[in-house]
């Protein structure tokens, strides 16, 4: 079962409902303005607690976005007041984190007191999607029921915005489903079928068997598979509601389901984080996801390489060549670096195909892109400065993390094999960039192209701003903008 995201809904200001309302109330209070209607009420009822709150040091010390509580308010029937210090006309960042700073915690309903801030719908997408819990796997569900009311002055503007919030809080949720799922229960058949269902959203949706792949020549894909018992698979997904004529914006996830390694064994602590390893691919299905909820006029194709790592005595070894789909034939001298070989035959597949008007993969690739950017920032590596551009910027107004890396013919000297045409890892420096350079052999001449190596913020360490601990979702919405930019009429 998909998480659900929060019933949201609009409605005007009512000061007379202040005093009855059971819960959570949210409160916005912008720092030295005057309180709002609702803010004065809410005052008048505690008699003064408000303002005292908010001309405490305490509140003027805190940033935009961040908040006070105060708790079991006399002269009200609301549990909470949640006030949080934010300007009246905040960026969408900001006004997310407003809404996510009312909805943490919430264990019942919500009435968010908006007034005139700006951005109403941003505050309800932050609200939806920080109250995301992850529960499938609890055998009595314990995640909290909420819901959110946002009073705010122009309601239709709000109530008309909504559908589209809740579009996008679902696009996130399915990827954080997705990543946050054990690879026992996220399998590559699993994975296929919850693809396959999106065709109730109008997305088509074909699966290549691995005897399709085989005929195709994907001989790096169906290497790293070879020494699981799930078959590996690519989902293609079509969301094609834009211009005829518009060649499609292709999108590629790296889905490990499970990597141990292989035969080049990763070490046991730790390594049950490698569930989260279909990361891209799950950034891909919650984009596919949101613009079809949302009817975006794109054409959009999503492929994901769904493939299980494991050590088998069929497994592949470290030493064993492979020929790509390409015809690139790859010395496979580490079977850890898996996910650069399940990429380079979707990758050549997905411009084979579709001849993409631009093509972005995305990849829970190395930890060397965790060394360097830590869990802030995604790497984002391209060969076109204009698509690039125009994606950081997107990452930018959305408020992901994403800084770009450098590409270079010397990284790519690192991977000369001694036997092939390449070989599937460098040296110890620079892993992320060379993962990089190796998937840029199977980018076409012309082809406008991204690598985002998600590996750092797929499943950050901590809690986000806008989601508790665990799966991130980092990258829907930024990808959603980017086709919103570029790629819409
Ligand atoms: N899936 C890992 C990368 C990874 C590491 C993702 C940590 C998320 C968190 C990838 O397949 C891998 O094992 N990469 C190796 C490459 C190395 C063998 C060149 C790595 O980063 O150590
Ligand atoms: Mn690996
Ligand atoms: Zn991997």
């Amino acid at each position: 079962m998909p998480t659900p995201v929060a019933a949201l809904s609009a409605a005007l200001i009512d000061v007379d409902a202040l005093a009855g309302a059971k819960g959570r109330i949210g409160l916005v209070v912008a720092p030295g303005a005057k309180l709002d209607v609702a803010a004065r009420r809410i005052n008048r009822l505690t008699k003064g607690a408000l303002v005292r709150m908010v001309e405490s040091d305490a509140f003027e010390a805190l940033k935009p976005g961040q908040s006070m509580t105060m708790g079991y308010p006399a002269g009200m029937e609301a549990s909470e007041i949640v006030v949080v210090s934010c300007p009246r006309r905040p960026a969408a960042p900001l006004a997310r984190k407003v809404g996510a700073a009312m909805a943490k915690g919430a264990k019942g309903p919500v009435l968010a007191c908006l007034g005139a801030t700006a951005r109403a719908a941003d505050i309800a997408l932050g609200a939806a999607l920080r109250s995301y819990a992850y529960t499938d796997m609890k055998s009595a569900a314990d995640a909290p029921e909420t819901a959110f009311t946002f009073m705010v002055s122009k309601p239709e503007e709000l109530t008309a915005a909504l559908p589209e919030v809740t579009a996008m809080a679902e696009g996130v949720f399915f990827t954080r489903d997705l990543v946050s799922a054990p690879a026992n229960v996220l399998t590559t058949t699993s994975f296929a079928d919850q693809l396959i269902a999106l065709g109730d959203l109008g997305v088509k949706v074909e699966v290549l068997e691995e005897a399709d792949m085989e005929k195709l020549g994907m001989g790096c894909l169906l290497g790293v598979g070879i020494g699981s018992e799930m078959p590996s698979k690519i989902v293609v997904m079509r969301w094609e509601n834009g211009d005829k004529e518009a060649a499609p914006l292709a999108l590629v996830g790296k889905g490990v389901t499970f990597d141990t390694g292989g035969i080049s064994l990763k070490p046991a602590g730790g390594m049950e984080d490698m569930t989260m390893d279909m990361g891209g691919a799950g950034v891909v299905s919650g984009v596919m996801h949101a613009l079809a909820k949302r009817g975006a006029k794109a054409n959009v194709i999503g492929l994901v390489g769904l493939v299980e790592n494991m050590p088998d005595g069929k497994a592949q070894r470290p030493g064993d060549v492979v020929t790509s789909m390409k015809g690139d034939t790859v010395e496979v001298i580490n079977t850890d670096a898996e996910g650069r070989l399940v990429l380079a035959d979707v990758m050549w597949y997905a411009q084979d195909r579709f001849q993409p008007a631009a093509m972005i993969d995305l990849a829970t690739l190395t930890g060397a892109v965790i060394v360097a950017l830590g869990h802030e920032n995604a790497g984002v590596f391209s060969n076109d400065d204009a698509l690039c551009n125009a994606f950081l910027k997107a990452a930018s107004t959305e408020g992901e993390g994403a800084w770009r890396m450098p590409l270079g013919d010397g990284y790519a000297e690192l991977l000369k094999s001694p036997i092939a045409d390449v070989k599937n890892v460098g040296t110890r420096w620079g892993g992320a960039v060379t993962a990089a350079e190796f998937l840029r052999r199977f980018v076409a001449e012309g082809t406008p192209w991204i690598h985002l190596d998600i590996a750092g913020v797929a499943k950050p360490a901590g809690e986000g701003d806008l989601a508790p601990k665990g799966a991130s979702g980092w990258g829907v919405l930024s990808l959603d903008r980017l086709v919103r930019d570029m790629f819409e009429a």
